[in-house]
């Protein structure tokens, strides 16, 4: 059990306005929610807090506004959905680190309040204290009910939590029960499935988890910077560049952990997203091909690995799956994984908000052990790193 700070179910919080660290970080097209699983897990939680008679501050980021632009990561395109959900008008506070901002909560009759993308301060992400204080003077009390976001020090996560009084949320508190019960008796032959886009963030990861597994499996388009390893064209596919080192370095940790490294031997290729794809071999890829799924023999081998696992670690999809075209490697894997979870052959973990879409997608989300929204959180976590913004939550 962690031994966090959570608000115990008696503590008076009547009145209190909360600071609510959220994670809305949610796909957005055309100004429009594409997948409203994030919000939706914290209707309950929400709902409960607000029925003992407080105000909810809900801050959150939305992409990466420092690094790729302000434009189309305003959190107002979260509101309507959050109206929807909430069945209740939301306050949308644009410019609020000023002196009134309490008081005008306090006086408001609104009851739920949403702050603007709060990456869009440079602040947030330098962890800068006097921001971080600016934050929790908005409020009364503070609570983290982002784990994905609990592995990044940034002021509305960290910093905040040395001005006000703080707690873990109850999303944090059963996440890392369920992690923890789950991983204090895995059983093995375990298996890792990792892809998705997010290349340079999960390379290095890789590394570590081989040292536990017995099959790592990659797919996605990291799986293209080992296919390119291996003197094979990838055409258009998306890479990372000047990462052969790393993939040595992952090949020989592999081969010394007695870890089976099973990467594409064959793939889904096209010119273009919007014509479907063609089964080609690795030695038939055309420079104008791009990669956008695994193909038919890849599958194969990969659920004859998932047939003999007992545990299974998912993050990442297998391609690219939101495209009805490339959908079919995520779409399988995700089938069998729940077939052999209900049949209790298997204990099955997915974790990143990609997978969780993926599984939602191929209708298994009720066939896993445990599903986490989390993505970095929750490699790092698995990784044993200590998460500083749970770090801070300690009793
Ligand atoms: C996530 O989607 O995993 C979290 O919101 C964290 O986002 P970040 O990787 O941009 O910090």
């Amino acid at each position: 059990m962690n031994n966090l700070n959570t608000l115990s179910s008696n503590e008076d919080i009547k009145d209190k306005i909360i600071f609510l660290r959220v994670d809305f970080n949610i796909p957005i097209k055309d100004g429009k929610v594409i997948d409203d699983t994030k919000i939706v897990k914290m209707k309950d939680i929400i709902s409960k807090l607000l029925s003992k008679k407080t105000k909810i501050i809900l801050c959150s980021h939305l992409g990466r506004p420092q690094k790729n632009g302000k434009e189309e990561l305003s959190l107002k395109q979260v509101k309507t959905k959050l109206e929807d959900i909430f069945k209740k008008d939301i306050v949308f506070l644009n410019n609020y680190l000023n002196n009134e901002t309490k008081n005008n909560i306090r006086q408001s009759d609104k009851e739920l309040f949403l702050l603007e993308n709060i990456r869009f301060y440079k602040e947030e992400e330098k962890n800068d204290l006097k921001f971080a204080q600016q934050l929790a003077n908005l409020a009364d009390i503070y609570i983290n009910e982002a784990f994905s976001c609990s592995h990044r020090a940034h002021a509305s996560v960290t910093g905040i939590t040395k001005f006000i009084k703080s707690y873990a949320g109850e999303t944090i508190f059963n996440e890392l029960n369920s992690l923890e019960k789950i991983f204090n008796k895995s059983n093995k032959p375990i298996t890792c499935i990792i892809g998705g886009s997010k290349i340079s963030t999960k390379i290095d990861l890789i590394s570590n988890l081989i040292k536990k597994v017995d099959f790592m499996i990659i797919g996605g388009a990291m799986a293209n910077n080992f296919i390119k390893y291996n003197n094979f064209k990838i055409g258009k596919s998306l890479f990372e560049p000047n990462k052969e080192e790393t993939i040595k370095e992952i090949i020989s940790v592999a081969q010394k952990n007695n870890c089976k490294l099973i990467i594409p031997k064959d793939v889904i290729v096209s010119t273009n997203e919007n014509t479907a794809g063609k089964n080609k071999n690795l030695s038939e890829i055309e420079s104008d091909d791009i990669i956008f799924d695994i193909g038919v023999n890849t599958l194969k081998n990969i659920s004859e690995t998932i047939n003999l696992s007992k545990t299974l670690l998912w993050n990442g999809p297998l391609g690219f799956f939101e495209n009805d075209f490339f959908a079919n490697g995520s779409n399988e894997v995700a089938k069998l994984i729940k077939i052999n979870t209900q049949k209790k052959l298997l204990t099955s973990i997915a974790g990143g908000g990609d997978t969780a879409a993926a599984i939602k997608k191929a209708k298994a989300e009720d066939g896993f052990s445990y599903i986490s929204t989390a993505g970095g959180a929750f490699l790092e976590w698995l990784e044993g790193k200590i998460l500083p913004g749970l770090k801070v939550l300690e009793k």
